[in-house]
This record gives structure tokens, sequence and C-alpha cells, in this order.
């Protein structure tokens, strides 16, 4: 088993671990017990959001585990309801209040809906502050990213550049035309759902099937590689200590370059969330109330 999960280098330096461990959808008590779980069996970056309604559980299973809590990368995120300039700096204090820490690793804009201009203001100041180590954005396009950095930068004097873009990535969603822009400007592509939770056959796919068995690996097991050697970050969710352990092991075997052509291969476009589904948008504000 890994000793120290290798890292990738953000645009400011910073390092943020490739492999990390997501909590979408857990109630508290799985929470609590898998964020100790993880970071017992090695993983040393947990990524929350405000929305998942579990910071506090993260907070409780991170002190739990006994770890130093600069050896840990936390990663939170900024609600849609938040998203302003005048709610982000507050919504930051609330999650670090939540997770009883002083400082985040990432703070994500989770969506790119809202005032997300006037939110990342605030989240600017924030890091100027330091009082976040890195900012970032969450389900942006190409397009929207590139509109995100070029107003900032052209309209609003805001030179601040998202230094990590988290978006659904996967063998059927490879994201190539987001990853491209994101290369452009310097933006770790981090990706959500590495399974696409459990869609599209992923875990009966024939191609991936026959590419783990020759290295005695699993499913699970070679997607998160194929992350891993794509340089895209992978937050694999499982609240299951045997896959949690799984999930980790993926740094002593390697895909060769025809395996990931396959794999490469396996791109269909297909997300579990389209972003540009107006009807997405919609009931995302219709939480709100
Ligand atoms: N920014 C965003 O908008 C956004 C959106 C969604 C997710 N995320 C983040 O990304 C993380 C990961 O994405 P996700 O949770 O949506 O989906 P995921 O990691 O692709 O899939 C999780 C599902 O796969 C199962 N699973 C886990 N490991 C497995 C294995 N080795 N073999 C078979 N099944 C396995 C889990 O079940 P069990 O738990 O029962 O094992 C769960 O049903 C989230 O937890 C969250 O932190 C971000």
């Amino acid at each position: 088993m890994m000793e120290k999960v290798p890292t990738i280098k953000l645009s400011n330096g910073n390092e943020m671990p490739v492999l990390g461990f997501g909590v979408f959808q857990m109630n508290n008590e799985e929470t609590e017990q898998s964020v100790v779980d993880a970071i017992e069996i090695g993983y040393r970056s947990i990524d929350t959001a405000a929305s998942y309604q579990n910071e506090e559980a993260v907070g409780r299973g991170i002190k739990k585990s006994g770890i130093a809590r600069d050896k840990i990368f936390v990663t939170s995120k900024l609600w849609i309801a938040d998203a302003s300039y005048e709610k982000a700096k507050n919504a930051y204090q609330t999650s670090l209040e939540k997770l009883g820490l002083d400082y985040l690793d990432l703070y994500l804009l989770h969506q790119p809906f809202g005032d997300v201009f006037g939110a990342w203001k605030a989240l600017a100041e924030l890091y100027e502050a330091g009082k976040v180590k890195a900012i970032g954005v969450s389900n942006f396009s190409g397009a929207k990213l590139t509109n995100f950095v070029l107003t900032n930068q052209k309209v609003l004097d805001i030179n601040t550049v998202p230094l990590v873009n988290q978006i659904e990535t996967n063998p059927f969603n490879q994201e190539v035309e987001a990853r491209a822009i994101m290369h452009e400007y310097g933006i770790v592509h981090e990706g959500w759902a590495p399974f696409a939770e459990g869609n599209y056959g992923i875990f009966t796919n024939g191609v991936l099937a026959k590419i783990a068995q020759g290295h005695g690996k699993t499913i699970g097991q070679v997607v998160l590689r194929w992350h891993v050697q794509k340089g895209i970050v992978a937050i694999p969710k499982s609240v299951r200590r045997e896959r949690i352990e799984e999930n980790f092991d993926v740094f002593d075997f390697e895909l060769s370059h025809a395996e990931m052509d396959q794999i490469a291969g396996l791109d269909i476009n297909a997300t579990i969330v389209n972003h540009e589904d107006p009807e997405f948008v919609r009931r995302l504000f219709s939480r709100l109330g």
C-alpha cells in the first residue's frame, strides 16, 4: 500500500493529492466513519461541500483520525444560495466553523450559477488575505471557464484565475474540450464521479474488465489509475471500508499507452448531470425556496 499519495502542483505551487475521498450522498454517521477509515487507509484529501450537509461530520472524522491539520487537504464548496459578494465570505466562515478548521486548502464555487462574479471577488479577497490556500470553480465547461477568466481579467480587473475546476469526469465523459481550456489557463482538472456513480455499466464494461484482468486489478482500480495517469485528480466516494481500501490501492501498477488509448475510445460525452439543461438549473434554484 502507498505510503504517500502523489500530488499535483497547483499554479500557486501548492500540492494537491491526486487521489482524494469524496463524501457526497452520505449520512452523518457514514461520513464520520468513512472519513476516519479513509485517513487511516492513507487518503490525505477530503472533498465536501456546504450543500452535502455533512461538514460537521467531516470535521469530527478528521479530528478523530488524529491526523495533523497540515497533513490533510480539505476542500469545501460555496453553494448557489451564497453565490454573491455579500454572502460568500460568511459562507466560507460557516464552512470553517462546521468543519472545526481555521482554513481550507481549497474552496470552490460549486456551480456556474448565481452571482459567480461577485462570489469570486469575495473568494479572491479571502485568498489574497491568506485565509484560504487555494480557490477554484466546479462544473464550468470550457466556454464558461473562458468567459469567467476573461470577464474577471478584462472587465472586472480581477486577475485571480481559478486554480482548480472540478467537473464530472470518467471514461465515459472525459471532458476533452474543457480539459484543453484548463490546460491553457494552468487550471488543475479535478474529476467528480470517477465511477459515473455506477452508471453506464461501468463496473461490467468489457474493455475495462479486460484491462483489469490483465493487471490483476478491479475495474474501479483501472478507472482511478486512468485518472492518475492523465493527471486528473480523482475523489471516489464509498461508505464501505473494503472499497475505500480498494480505491486507494492504485499506485502499484501502470496502464500501457495502448490501454490508455483503449480507455480514450470509451468517451461518449455521457454525463450524469447536464449543466446546460435549463430544467437542471431551475431544479437547483427551486430548492432555495
Ligand atoms: N462538484 C460537484 O458538483 C460534485 C458532484 C458530485 C460529486 N462530487 C464529488 O465527487 C465525489 C465522487 O463522486 P460521486 O460520489 O458522485 O460518485 P462516484 O465516486 O463515481 O461513485 C460512487 C458510487 O460508486 C460506488 N463505489 C465506490 N467504490 C466502488 C468500487 N470500488 N466498486 C464498486 N462500486 C463502488 C459507491 O457505493 P458505496 O458507497 O456503497 O460503496 C457509490 O454508489 C463525491 O463524493 C463528491 O465529493 C462533486
